[in-house]
């Protein structure tokens, strides 16, 4: 089982709407899916109320004992990803999140200010030695260049590709408990989504993938 947490200090950056996204995306690719939700706000738990089908299996949790536990009875229970969608804050419960992944997805603006509001929960990342990539959301749709910044991350590999634009779909689907694929599958955010889902998997499964730079590619 791999397990990828989506984790940034910043609020609103898009945690909860990327972990929903990809995990549905991911179970229509094949994968067996849980959300472990570490984040008081409940928003994927009320997403998932919302659902009519009950994967992705959710579960709630409060501490970092229960993170371990929820991972052990989804792998038990044969599992092939856990997500785990975090709070905005790089507190304890946070850490241990982090400290569970095989890759950790760092959601941000595509602005400078955005992305260094991030740098904390990076360094938290790199203390544990863990495999990172940055994801841009909420990007403005066309015309878009990536910033410096966001060229620096591609550069060095860690920025995860496509970067996902700003769709009402995102919205609306969080709202309807759907995952963007099966709310809007022939739309772009689904089309978005399905790109990151299939980065993420490469990146989970090819050793080499890791250092490899990738190149810029819009979906607009
Ligand atoms: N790509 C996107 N396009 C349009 N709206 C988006 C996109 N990503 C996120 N949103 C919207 O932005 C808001 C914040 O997103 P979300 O709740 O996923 O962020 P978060 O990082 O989980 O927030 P928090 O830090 O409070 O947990 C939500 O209303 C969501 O629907
Ligand atoms: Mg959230």
């Amino acid at each position: 089982m791999h397990t990828v947490v989506v984790g940034t200090q910043k609020g609103g950056s898009g945690k909860s709407t990327l972990a929903t996204g990809l995990a549905v995306a991911a179970m229509e690719d094949g994968q067996r899916v849980g959300i472990i939700e570490t984040d008081p706000q409940g928003t994927v738990s009320k997403w998932g109320r919302r659902r009519t089908n009950p994967e992705p299996r959710i579960a709630r949790v409060s501490t970092p004992i229960e993170i371990e536990r929820a991972l052990l009875f989804l792998r038990r229970d044969g599992y092939t990803l856990a997500m785990i969608d975090t709070a905005p804050t790089d507190n304890a419960l946070s850490v241990s999140a982090y400290n569970a992944a095989d890759l950790c997805l760092i959601p941000a603006r595509p602005s400078p200010a955005d992305i260094e509001a991030a740098l904390p929960t990076l360094d938290a990342i790199r203390k544990l030695d863990k495999p990172f990539a940055f994801v841009l959301n909420q990007s403005p749709a066309r015309s878009f260049r990536l910033s410096e910044a966001a060229m620096a991350l591609n550069a060095v590999g860690v920025l995860a590709l496509p970067y996902i634009v700003q769709r009402n779909d995102h919205q609306d689907a969080l709202g309807a408990g759907l995952g963007v694929t099966e709310f809007a599958p022939e739309g772009k955010a689904a089309e978005e989504i399905r790109g990151l889902w299939s980065w993420v998997l490469k990146k989970l499964t090819t050793e080499s993938f890791n250092h490899e730079q990738t190149p810029i590619r819009a979906v607009s």
